[in-house]
């Protein structure tokens, strides 16, 4: 029978594959925030004195996120962001878990609301970016998270993508090539335009999404229980599929994967290719863009615009 690796206890919950790990419960919450420390630490996610901006979706990992980060550091200058987009039942039933969470954790919470802008996620699904209203969703997300981050002084976004998330995009930009997205896949994203443009970290960057579900599940972190109506793209199930096939043969894939990523071809390619980064103020709203108005601005304008 196994026993735990690190206390020697009976009582095994866990069993990590790629690490040939068997844990009990509280050895296992242990070493993942162990973990979640050391990628902070690592990286100087949060050096003293800094403000933190932590987007919470009302999912899984940005809510152990959030509970993570408070008990690992109780005194760290946070604020949580949820942004409702309007997305029916779903954005409220999201909003209602950040809120209960933010609660219990005695954290202030802001609170966006895209319908302060004259639309909704559910109007863009009526109209011709219906096909592409997950593309249209992340780029009002990206937006809007580093805008309140800005806006709030804060000098770093923390979101919650884990090893996961971050492999699977990394072998989409490989496949594809794109250069440039794989150069922005980093645990931290430095800072640009005199702070517009808040640097991104990514806590969870060495937690896969089976240890952020037992956090979640063990430490009784509330998330959400409904998925988003307009997540039912084919790309994102046949990008599942292919990670689960290769963790069948290499369950260390995803581990190994981001580490060459990371140690081997990021400083390399950093070398030879400059980020094209000629960043200026778009002229309505003076955010961050390479264009005359930013992405978000243009979106919005077809949008809201009923000529
Ligand atoms: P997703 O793109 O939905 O996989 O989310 C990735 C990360 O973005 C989450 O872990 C959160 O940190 C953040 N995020 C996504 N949706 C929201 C939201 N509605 N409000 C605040 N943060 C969000
Ligand atoms: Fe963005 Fe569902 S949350 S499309
Ligand atoms: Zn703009």
């Amino acid at each position: 029978m196994a026993k735990c690796r690190f206390c020697g206890s009976r009582d095994v919950e866990v069993h990590l594959e790629y690490a040939r790990l068997s844990l009990c419960v509280e050895c296992f919450l242990k070493f993942f925030e162990r973990k979640v420390d050391s990628t902070i630490r690592k990286y100087r996610m949060f050096p003293k004195g800094t403000r933190v901006a932590i987007a919470v979706s009302g999912g899984k990992d940005s809510n152990v996120l959030l509970y993570a980060v408070k008990k690992l550091y109780p005194a760290l200058d946070l604020i949580p962001i949820y942004l409702n987009l309007g997305i029916k039942e779903y954005s409220d039933h999201c909003e209602e878990l950040v809120r209960e969470i933010t609660r219990k954790l005695e954290l202030p919470l802001k609170i966006f609301k895209l319908e302060d802008e004259g639309f909704t996620l559910d109007d863009v699904a009526t109209t011709r970016f219906r096909r592409k209203i997950c593309t249209a969703c992340g780029l009002i997300k990206r937006y809007w998270m580093n805008r309140l981050a800005y806006e709030m002084k804060a000098e770093r976004l923390a979101t919650g993508h884990n090893l996961d998330d971050l492999v699977k995009f990394a072998l989409n930009h490989y496949i594809h090539g794109d250069l440039e997205s794989i150069l922005r896949l980093k645990p931290l994203l430095t800072s640009g335009m005199d702070g517009k443009l808040v640097a991104k970290v990514k806590p969870l960057c060495e937690v896969t999404d089976f240890e952020d579900l037992l956090y979640a599940e063990y430490s009784e972190i509330p998330y959400r229980s409904i998925d988003c109506p307009y997540a039912t793209g084919k790309g994102y199930d046949r990008r599942q599929n292919l990670m689960k096939n290769i963790l069948t043969v290499m369950p260390d894939f995803r581990h190994v994967f981001f580490k060459s990523h990371l140690k081997r071809f990021l400083p390399i390619l950093e070398k030879g290719y400059e980020l094209e980064m000629q960043l200026k103020e778009c002229s309505v709203c003076g955010m961050p863009t390479i264009r005359e108005v930013c992405a978000y601005c243009r979106l919005k304008e077809k949008l809201t615009n009923k000529d």
